[in-house]
């Protein structure tokens, strides 16, 4: 069947960006660099096009959004802001952190953003190409993670194509996204914080909940390849793409010298690369230790659960 897109990879010169904001305007759904990785962004105000990253992701409608803003003024005009989220937004906005927090009734957003949620995901990234789609929009942003739902997220413009061309209007190519992961999700909902989903940012004073830690969109395969992934692996089997870490060379690593910060950058990167190779298989090496390298360990025991 023809796809209803021949879609325009546009540079992140102010004409791409002009372009990409003409697009997002007129209703269509374009894939944009972030600090993360690639998200899908459409204008959270109109329904009809959140409608349509949905349908280009194949995502589960039941799958709130995070909503992109230029600064916290702007977020406070969505949410309700108790001191704690106060706080968190001071420490690390904008950047890789997203705040769940009351939504407001007059906030003017999609309901199909928040799935019918009281609460909203927001996040003011920090990525230059991504402020000035905004800026230029002048519209909170709904942005999902750019790819295929359950596959692995994008840090390239290269991966976005891979599962998204023919689907949506434009990808504007910034290039290797810098940190790799997404964000962080805290809740503060009432009652103190709660880890949603870990990330780049590590929060301490946050309440975790151990391996329930559940966002409503964080099922239990996810960031998927397209083939099967053994974890915590010393030496590969013959007919497997062996990612390594630290003291394990691997056909590729994801840090030589066992740095947790360098090979979330590189994890989504090479899963790719493991994907395209010839091996049939992946297995991956340890990754131990807390803060990000448990980020990356939640996304590889989701990349590895049974489908
Ligand atoms: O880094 C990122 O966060 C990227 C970039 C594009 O910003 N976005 C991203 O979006 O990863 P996505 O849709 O792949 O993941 C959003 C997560 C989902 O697990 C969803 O369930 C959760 O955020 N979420 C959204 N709204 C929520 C809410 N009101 N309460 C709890 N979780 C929420
Ligand atoms: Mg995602």
């Amino acid at each position: 069947m023809a796809l209803p897109y021949d879609t325009k990879r546009l540079d992140d010169s102010d004409e791409g960006i002009a372009e990409a904001a003409r697009l997002i305007l007129a209703g269509e759904p374009v894939a944009v660099p972030t600090e993360t990785v690639y998200g899908l962004a459409a204008d959270a105000t109109n329904a009809d096009a959140v409608a349509a990253i949905y349908a280009a992701k194949g995502r589960p409608s039941f799958n709130p959004l995070i909503v992109h803003v230029p600064d916290l003024e702007a977020a406070r005009r969505l949410g309700k802001f108790d001191q704690d989220a106060l706080a968190l937004a001071a420490d690390h906005w904008p950047g890789p952190l997203t705040i769940v927090v009351p939504r407001r009734v007059d906030a003017g957003i999609a309901s199909i953003v928040t799935a019918g949620l009281d609460s909203i995901a927001i996040r003011v990234p920090a990525h230059p190409t991504m402020r000035a789609i905004l800026a230029k929009v002048g519209r909170p942003l709904a942005a999902p993670s750019a790819n295929a739902s359950g596959r692995i997220s994008p840090v390239r413009a290269d991966h976005v194509l891979a599962s998204l061309d023919g689907r949506i209007a434009a990808v504007v190519d910034g290039g290797k996204t810098e940190r790799g992961l997404e964000s962080t999700i805290v809740a503060a909902t009432g009652g103190g914080l709660r880890l949603l989903r870990r990330g780049p940012v590590s929060i301490d004073a946050t309440e975790e909940t151990g391996d329930k830690i559940e966002a409503p969109g964080q099922m239990s395969s996810h960031y998927a390849p397209g083939k099967p992934l053994r974890l915590d692996v010393l030496t590969a089997e013959p007919d497997e793409f062996l990612i390594g870490f630290g003291p394990v060379a691997g056909d590729q690593s994801l840090s030589a010298s066992g740095d947790p910060v360098e090979a979330a950058a590189h994890l989504f990167d090479l899963l790719h690369v493991a994907d395209r190779s010839h091996q049939p298989r992946i297995a991956i090496a340890p990754i131990p230790g807390d803060g990000i390298a448990a980020a990356i360990r939640d996304r590889l025991k989701r990349a590895a659960a049974p489908r």
